[in-house]
């Protein structure tokens, strides 16, 4: 697919919807689609802060993922109270296809290495965006369509915060091209993905 990406513009597509059927699959076995859930953001932290102590020398950067952890651990405490509510346990981590396969897109390099992680984690801040959206438009409870709209409005700011911070250090033209090549590759995984109870 040709870039369609205008330099500076944060926001952009995804280019493959999620069919339909998984946010049955997942509304199915909600209560595993919850402990994945909370494991999502649980690791959504802590990669946020692995980013921090990385990058010593990007304030922006440092400023703008320990702002993400906190909002990623306080979505994880919002998810964790549902669970224990339920009197549900976190199962031991599994290794997430999804995240599995779009990582093998990362490159090595020190400045590679960095934009696509940037990308990678801005498109699935969006795809996590796309999918809360899809969960709370098919849950009835209010209390529960609410909490997963607000969280899909809170994955939509993450999503431009990580394209912010890519244009931010590369040259734009670096960026959208590469953007381009990674959301043909995301498109691709998804498409393939097997639906589960799970975010992924
Ligand atoms: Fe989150
Ligand atoms: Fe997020």
């Amino acid at each position: 697919m040709s870039a369609q990406i205008i330099p500076f513009e944060l926001e952009y597509e995804l280019r493959f919807s999620t069919d339909p059927e998984w946010v049955e699959v997942a509304k199915a076995d909600f209560d595993a689609f919850l402990k994945d859930h909370a494991a999502c953001e649980r690791k959504a932290a802590s990669l946020a802060m692995s980013m921090v102590q990385h990058y010593p020398d990007k304030p922006d950067l440092i400023r703008g993922m320990i702002d993400l952890a906190m909002e990623e651990m306080a979505h994880f405490r919002e998810v964790m109270k549902i669970m224990l509510d339920r009197g549900l346990q976190q199962d031991n981590d599994e290794k997430d296809p999804y995240i599995q396969q779009l990582l093998k897109n990362v490159r090595t390099g020190t400045a590679e290495y960095l934009l696509d992680r940037l990308l990678v984690f801005s498109i699935v801040e969006k795809r996590g965006h796309e999918r809360f959206h899809m969960m709370g438009e098919a849950l009835d409870e209010p209390k529960m369509k609410d909490f997963y709209l607000r969280l899909a409005r809170a994955e939509y700011r993450h999503y431009t915060l990580f394209v912010k911070l890519a244009y931010q250090y590369f040259d734009a033209e670096v960026v959208s091209q590469r953007l381009d090549e990674l959301l043909d590759a995301e498109a691709a995984i998804v498409r393939n993905l097997e639906h589960r109870a799970a975010v992924h």
